[in-house]
């Protein structure tokens, strides 16, 4: 598959140039600054919808990935096997004008708008990948993709950091979402450290704001927690023999 950029008609414009321009009045204040230079890096723009072919030339100089255009929500092994290849999966269709809100199923806007950036990011895409690799190992086991799931959900996707002007999102499930962004920072939601332990036994709700957030230190501290993910993983497993055994 691939884009093809002259099908996108004057609604996906509006729709890009809308949701680009109301997040760009959140995000200098709420985003992490690796996010913001990232986003430098790939030069969106609010009039322009991404070309897949431009943002994957800045990518392969940077971390040496792309883009691999999917029709939505892959198979986990798939998912799991493009970002084991440094191949990120994303859409290239933009919701309706009347779903800028929410969306069932992520669309380009929250693949890419909120998650390339970051994958300029060496520290954050060895993580990705890295974490795409046991994924792939546990491939067939429910239980553990299930695991695992999460500590990619509290990470790449709702993930917080510690900055020296405080706390900063990183994860793509926020930075697509204007209502999230307010909310994640403030006293409502429970903010906790990162610790892989507690991610890993926190289940977690798609259709929701998050009660919890974790926060990282650095992207270098997550990629640093690659070998007790596998630990506490493979520790988990064997609490439940039964439902260890791979396909
Ligand atoms: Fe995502």
């Amino acid at each position: 598959m691939r884009q093809i950029y002259s099908n996108y008609n004057e609604e996906d414009f509006q729709v890009w140039k809308s949701l680009f321009e109301r997040q760009m009045l959140n995000l200098p204040y709420a985003a992490s600054t690796e996010f913001l230079e990232g986003l430098n890096h790939t030069q969106f723009v609010a009039d322009r919808i991404p070309d897949f072919s431009e943002t994957n030339e800045v990518l392969q100089q940077l971390t040496g990935w792309r883009l691999a255009v999917v029709p939505g929500i892959v198979p986990d092994y798939t998912f799991f096997e493009l970002m084991s290849n440094k191949r990120f999966p994303a859409t290239t269709w933009l919701r309706k004008m009347e779903e800028l809100d929410y969306l069932e199923e992520p669309d380009m806007f929250h693949d890419v708008f909120a998650h390339v950036p970051l994958l300029t990011n060496q520290h954050f895409v060895d993580f990705l990948e890295e974490l795409s690799k046991i994924g792939l190992e546990y491939s067939g086991n429910d239980y553990a993709i299930e695991l695992l799931s999460r500590v990619y959900w509290f990470t790449v996707e709702f993930g917080l950091i510690l900055e020296r002007e405080g706390l900063r999102i990183y994860g793509a499930g926020i930075l697509s979402s204007a209502g999230e962004t307010k909310y994640c920072l403030s006293d409502e939601p429970r903010h906790h450290e990162f610790d892989v332990q507690q991610i890993i036994d926190t289940p977690y709700r798609k259709d929701v704001f998050q009660t919890d957030y974790f926060i990282i230190e650095s992207y270098d501290q997550l990629y640093h927690s690659i070998p007790e993910v596998k630990r506490l993983l493979k520790q988990a497993l064997e609490k439940r023999p039964e439902e260890s055994v791979s396909a």
